[in-house]
């Protein structure tokens, strides 16, 4: 007989509200909520005073494995996940070698069947000719194509190949938008950036306004499913608001929380691509998540090391390391009434179950997988780079306190963190696609 797990007394986020209810697992799913007094249990946790999510989904992280292991790796990333309260990442393609072929999505798909404590899917990477790639993989959420270089080579940019990739394939698409010829014409009128204030005046607002205008062009044209990946401007929110119904687009903790004021503070630390801009642009992403205009919130979560980042720009890299510490960003801002739990629970769990077809899981429900986080909304917790569980070791959060934290994930049933420690044992499974 699976093992049975029954959470008592907590107020758990269910689709229809937050109601003070039992939830009882068996095995890996969630068997019964609500379930009759005295049901039989091998565990039972006493969640008095705690609230229950659906563990969170975080659509994009860059764990750097194969390739940049001293960065990050799919154990020391998803040890990370555990802690922050996502139960499943889905992973993109810059890694070394890039994941743009069968053979390198199943090495990744083996290596964290063999690595990771939460539950994982892994992009397939488009570039100019690899289309029959992009038609035939199954087991990938979707493919993610570089419109605007980032990190790594994997930059798409002619148009004919865009039309190609939207024209002949059929798994959904995200992508990278920011426009190069812009980025290159900011870059030389700069003469290629002497500051860090320089990065978010070559990665412009115009870049990235550009380049999400070209790609929902593509993607109406051509009927296809397409997720706008972190939108970092007001203009592009203003645009979003008359997409089709089939595009959909995400928002990062650090367009949210950081603006070019910050500069000063943390310098080459909050060096990201796209670039983090004003705080009238975080204002008004804001202000798309509360109006539906932008529908997931996810980390983008790239680690470089302290070393590496010390760089003086523009050898510095783009990249921050999120996944442990955006859900308790996210429940300090219901703590300071800038949004609600159920709106947390929409954008970070119910969301990118949706945009990515993941039939199992993103709510608590009778049947799903028990992929869940318990939260203490009161605990108050100051983010420090010496706790950090990402390879990399510090957090561009640093000193920060905050209200509100994860305290206990549980993965397809099992508890993989609790009150700061991680059981590191492999829980994982693949994230499962419909389609
Ligand atoms: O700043 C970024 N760094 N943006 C990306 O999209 C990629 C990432 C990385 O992999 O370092």
């Amino acid at each position: 007989m699976p093992n049975r797990v029954l959470i008592q007394n907590a107020h758990v986020v269910l689709p229809t509200g937050i109601k003070q209810v039992d939830v009882l697992i068996e095995g890996q799913k969630i068997l019964g909520i609500d379930p009759p007094q005295n049901s039989p249990a091998d565990e039972v946790i006493d969640a008095t005073g705690l609230h229950l999510l659906p563990g969170v989904i975080d659509d994009q992280v860059h764990f750097r494995e194969p390739g940049l292991e001293h960065k990050e790796d799919l154990h020391t990333g998803s040890l990370a996940c555990a802690k922050g309260g996502i139960t499943t990442f889905l992973e993109m393609p810059n890694t070394n070698p890039t994941t743009t072929t069968h053979e390198a999505l199943e090495d990744k798909l083996h290596r964290a069947s063999q690595k990771s404590v939460v539950n994982y899917g892994f992009y397939i990477g488009a570039t100019g000719d690899n289309v029959d790639v992009l038609q035939q993989v199954t087991r990938t959420p979707g493919i993610k194509i570089f419109i605007g270089s980032s990190t790594g080579n994997l930059l798409v940019d002619e148009q004919e190949a865009l039309e190609r990739i939207f024209a002949e394939t059929t798994l959904p698409i995200c992508a990278h938008c920011e426009d190069e010829t812009t980025v290159r014409a900011n870059r030389d009128r700069l003469e290629g950036g002497k500051c860090i204030q320089d990065h978010s005046k070559i990665r412009d607002h115009a870049a990235a306004l550009v380049a999400t205008k070209r790609a929902i062009d593509l993607s109406i044209r051509h009927r296809h499913p397409f997720h706008v990946l972190h939108v970092s401007t007001a203009d592009e929110v203003d645009f979003l608001k008359d997409r089709p119904e089939w595009v959909t687009a995400e928002a990062c903790p650090h367009h949210l929380f950081f603006n070019i004021d910050d500069y000063d503070r943390l310098g080459t630390k909050i060096q990201m691509n796209p670039s983090i801009k004003t705080s009238a642009d975080n204002q008004r992403i804001w202000e798309g998540l509360q109006q539906g205009i932008i529908e997931v919130i996810a980390t983008d979560h790239a680690p470089h090391t302290l070393e590496e980042k010390a760089k003086p720009y523009p050898q510095s890299p783009s990249g921050l390391p999120a996944v442990e510490n955006s859900l308790a960003l996210m429940l300090d801002a219901v703590h300071r009434g800038v949004c609600s739990l159920e709106q947390v629970v929409s954008w970070m769990c119910a969301a990118p179950a949706k945009v990515w077809n993941i039939a199992n899981k993103g709510a608590i429900k009778e049947g799903l997988d028990a992929d869940l986080v318990l939260v203490d909304l009161k605990k108050s917790s100051t983010i420090r780079d010496a706790d950090q569980l990402t390879k990399t070791g510090w957090s561009p959060w640093n000193g920060q306190t905050l209200t509100g934290s994860p305290v206990q994930t549980l993965v397809m049933g099992e508890t993989v963190y609790r009150d700061g420690k991680v059981d590191s044992a492999k829980r994982g499974h693949e994230a499962l696609y419909s389609r």
